[in-house]
């Protein structure tokens, strides 16, 4: 069963084919970090429009990479290829799209071409949940791949991944720019939120602390390099606490962090934050990125410490893309009693890949949608 599959929840314009759920054929990933840099955030308006200048190529590159072997079978002696799109969809069995939670711009972009392409290729249309995408992210295992940035150029090459599938039951930590939360899945039909953030979520939290830091966009991945060279001890800050015994709350850790900022510059709070990292030396903001860090991290840990030990699954997983952090994943691997396979880091940011491992599981128990009336849902709680 092979399907392509479409993401286009934030800023990142993906297209895969994922053959019975855990088989990577190809996976392109078009991101725009380098268009929405100069505004230090994404821009849901351009991102938009990205989404429509490369969905097509994107697409038609994800075919071809797949099924390159079939393809060089129909080159001919001068190498032009004769085989035509038509030929590489023949051998489509689904289509998979991201239908939400997302940017309502960007997943207007995805949506429609999933329903467009499902309609004129007369393929069954399966909607994803863009989160139980990033859970199902772990299910793409055995073997290798190379992955490709769109622009016909592999940008990693060969990376291996886990050996096994989860086996349920099932705890799954979810952290992304998006969401923060702990689940609980006991069949591919039944997953649970167990607890999440009454606020920010943790690649939220990370990113606004890089403003305050003055780090450049992609926050989150630059203050994780940054706090490589700092020392976490260096400014201690408080450990959120909330009601709920899975619950999360990020927003007073970011606001810790502007405090103990303004108080080593010697500032009060109406001085502008943007205008406080010109204060910092080098070593102070190393400190500032390694103390906020780590407090995040062993905050994650121990949440997700108790419900371990509470719901004792058989697999843990970790998704979304702050599982991309490898403090956070040594963290988790020291403090579970329990062997954890992490996927590759380009699995657990935003890709099509994993929407694709989640469809197949939908297809066993859930009919196809009507290409004629799939609706996006921006915000869509599990
Ligand atoms: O899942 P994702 O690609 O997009 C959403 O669905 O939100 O997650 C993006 C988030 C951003 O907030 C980014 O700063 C964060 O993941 N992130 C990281 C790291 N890599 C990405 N945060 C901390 N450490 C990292 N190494
Ligand atoms: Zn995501």
């Amino acid at each position: 069963m092979k399907i392509l599959a479409i993401e286009t929840s934030c800023d990142e314009t993906s297209v895969a084919v994922v053959e019975d759920g855990y088989k990577l054929l190809s996976l392109v990933v078009n991101s725009q970090i380098d268009i929405h840099k100069a505004f230090g955030g994404v821009v849901p308006e351009i991102a938009a429009r990205s989404h429509i200048e490369v969905m097509l190529p994107v697409v038609t590159q994800a075919l071809e990479e797949a099924f390159a072997e079939t393809n060089k079978r129909h080159m001919t002696k001068d190498n032009s290829q004769t085989s035509n799109v038509r030929d590489l969809w023949s051998q489509i069995d689904a289509i998979a799209v991201t239908q939400g939670p997302g940017l309502l711009g960007s997943l207007l972009i995805g949506v429609l071409t999933a329903r467009t392409l499902a309609w004129v290729m007369n393929k069954p249309l399966y909607p994803v949940h863009h989160i139980l995408g990033h859970v199902y992210a772990n299910w793409l295992t055995r073997g290798e791949w190379v992955v490709n940035s769109g622009e016909g150029k592999p940008t990693t090459t060969h990376q291996s991944l886990p050996t096994k599938a989860p086996e349920f039951p099932v705890l799954a930590l979810i952290v992304s720019g998006g969401h923060t939360q702990l689940m609980l899945g006991t069949d591919h039909e039944n997953w649970q939120v167990i607890g999440r953030t009454s606020d920010d979520a943790v690649g939220e939290a990370f990113d606004k602390a890089a403003k305050v830091l003055g780090l450049p966009y992609p926050g989150g991945i630059s203050l994780s390099k940054l706090a490589q060279n700092g020392d976490s001890s260096a400014y201690p800050l408080p450990t959120p606490k909330v009601a709920e015994k899975y619950g999360f709350s990020f927003s007073g850790l970011k606001t810790a962090l502007l405090r103990a900022v303004q108080k080593e510059c010697g500032k009060t709070h109406d001085f502008p934050s943007f205008e406080l990292a010109a204060l910092l030396n080098d070593v102070q903001k190393a400190n500032f990125a390694a103390s906020f860090e780590s407090t995040a991290i062993k905050y994650l840990v121990s949440k997700t410490k108790l419900a371990f030990e509470e719901f004792k699954p058989k697999t843990f997983i970790l998704g979304g893309g702050v599982a991309a952090s490898l403090p956070l994943r040594k963290a988790l691997s020291d403090a579970l009693p329990i062997e954890i396979e992490y996927a590759p880091q380009i699995l657990c940011t935003d890709n099509a890949a994993m929407i694709g491992a989640r469809a197949y599981y939908q297809m066993q128990s859930e009919d196809p949608i009507d290409p004629r009336t799939l609706e996006v849902k921006p915000s869509w709680p599990l």
